[in-house]
């Protein structure tokens, strides 16, 4: 008899995205006259960089000819791109990171999603409340977690993200070995200062746990004194994996392109406490498990590092800042407290009311889909999450209808 795996059961039941998917288009049926402005999922609306067009355009010409075909790409990633991350996003910053240190992937979800085949089962991880589902969901999976009891997994360490630490979790009351982070923070746009996340670095090694960093965010930082990167921090190539995306940062949200970074230094204990570098594990499961981002895709992600492609990144990312910053001073004004917004595209709300109620509110009143908060952990109730990534009308007009939906 085919069994399933039964923690599969545990998870709630459908993905908060494809949730309100679902709602929004039940909406839209009810309501067909009413159109829809879509600040929920963070996903991209604007083209992508011309020059990454180009690259695209030229990399997929090579295709057409023998002589410049490509076949199965590295897994790990072609050289010309990782080298470029390795100098622009790391050594720039004064991380000393290699280019053969770099995964390039198809998405920072897919690889946080990933990461944990590589830690017992029985390990204790500890996961930000509120957060991005699928640090949770894929740990549950996995096994790691018993029954789920008014929100909480138990087996699981929460780190409570609330108005009074400025959502930037403190240290968990008991000894974990793996520790999610992810800033600038998603949902709440919380930022971290350099002494905080090297706190966290300390606390890593003083109990020989991990750090999963997620920075798929640090391109909206603004505040030159916040860190874009965990290896800015000294010592953490030791503990901790940080992941990167193209996805918000150069409108890769479709195309698809992403890189983890696994330093060689970085390791993990077996049962006999023998430690074992992580780099060569996570190298054995991408080479058995997936087969490399396609040769165009990643000729247009290489062109992201070119001057053109810079500027035109900076300014992609500046006009969605702009949204932010739009948003967050009309919800302001509405008299809501914020945060985010200032080095991040979403803006967390304190709705003062019920997540999902709050969510209906706008969907009904102002046809403007949010994200409510509570979906992203029980310390997320009460709030919503607004995302900046759409066009500067369709923010303009979802501001009007709120503002008219609240008078
Ligand atoms: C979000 O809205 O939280 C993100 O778009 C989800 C993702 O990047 O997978």
């Amino acid at each position: 008899m085919i069994r399933i795996n039964e923690h599969y059961l545990k998870l709630r039941a459908s993905y908060l995205f494809s949730d309100i998917a679902k709602r929004v288009e039940a909406f839209q049926q009810a309501n067909p006259e009413r159109e829809v402005i879509k600040l929920g999922i963070g996903d991209v609306t604007r083209a992508l960089p011309q020059a990454c067009i180009e690259a695209f355009h030229k990399a997929v010409d090579e295709m057409a000819y023998d002589s410049t075909f490509r076949g199965y790409g590295p897994e790990q990633g072609y050289s010309f791109l990782r080298e470029k991350i390795a100098q622009y996003d790391f050594k720039a910053r004064g991380a000393d990171i290699a280019p053969d240190e770099i995964f390039v992937s198809d998405g920072a979800k897919c690889d946080t999603a990933n990461i944990q085949e590589l830690f017992a089962v029985d390990i204790k991880v500890a996961i930000p409340d509120p957060v991005y589902p699928v640090y949770l969901d894929t740990n549950v999976m996995a096994g790691r977690c018993g029954e789920s009891r008014d929100s909480r997994f138990e087996n699981i360490v929460y780190l409570e993200g609330n108005r009074n630490n400025g959502f930037v979790p403190g240290f968990p009351l008991e000894a974990v070995d793996l520790i999610y982070l992810c800033f600038p923070n998603n949902p709440t746009g919380s930022t971290i200062s350099k002494d905080q996340l090297g706190h966290w670095v300390d606390y890593a090694r003083a109990n020989r746990a991990l750090i999963l960093y997620d920075a798929a965010y640090e391109a909206f930082i603004r505040d030159d004194e916040i860190p874009h990167s965990i290896y800015e921090i000294d010592g953490a190539k030791e503990v901790a994996i940080e992941f990167r995306s193209f996805s918000k940062t150069a409108g890769f949200t479709g195309t698809r392109c992403a890189f983890t970074v696994v330093p060689k230094a970085c390791m993990a204990f077996d049962s006999k406490g023998i430690a074992h570098a992580l780099h060569p594990m996570w190298n054995r499961r991408q080479t058995t498990k997936f087969n490399g981002v396609s040769y165009p895709v990643q000729r247009s992600g290489e062109a992201i590092y070119s001057d053109q492609g810079r500027d035109q990144v900076k300014f992609l990312v500046n006009y969605y800042m702009n949204n932010a910053k739009l948003i967050r001073n009309a919800m302001s004004d509405l008299g809501f407290e914020c945060v985010g917004g200032e080095n991040s595209p979403y803006i967390w709300v304190d709705g003062q009311r019920d997540s999902w109620e709050f969510f209906d509110l706008l969907l009904n009143k102002a046809g403007v889909v949010c994200t409510p908060g509570v979906g992203f952990g029980k310390c997320g109730q009460g709030f919503i999450r607004i995302s900046a990534f759409n066009s500067l009308d369709n923010v303009q007009n979802a501001i009007a209808r709120i503002q008219s939906a609240l008078a």
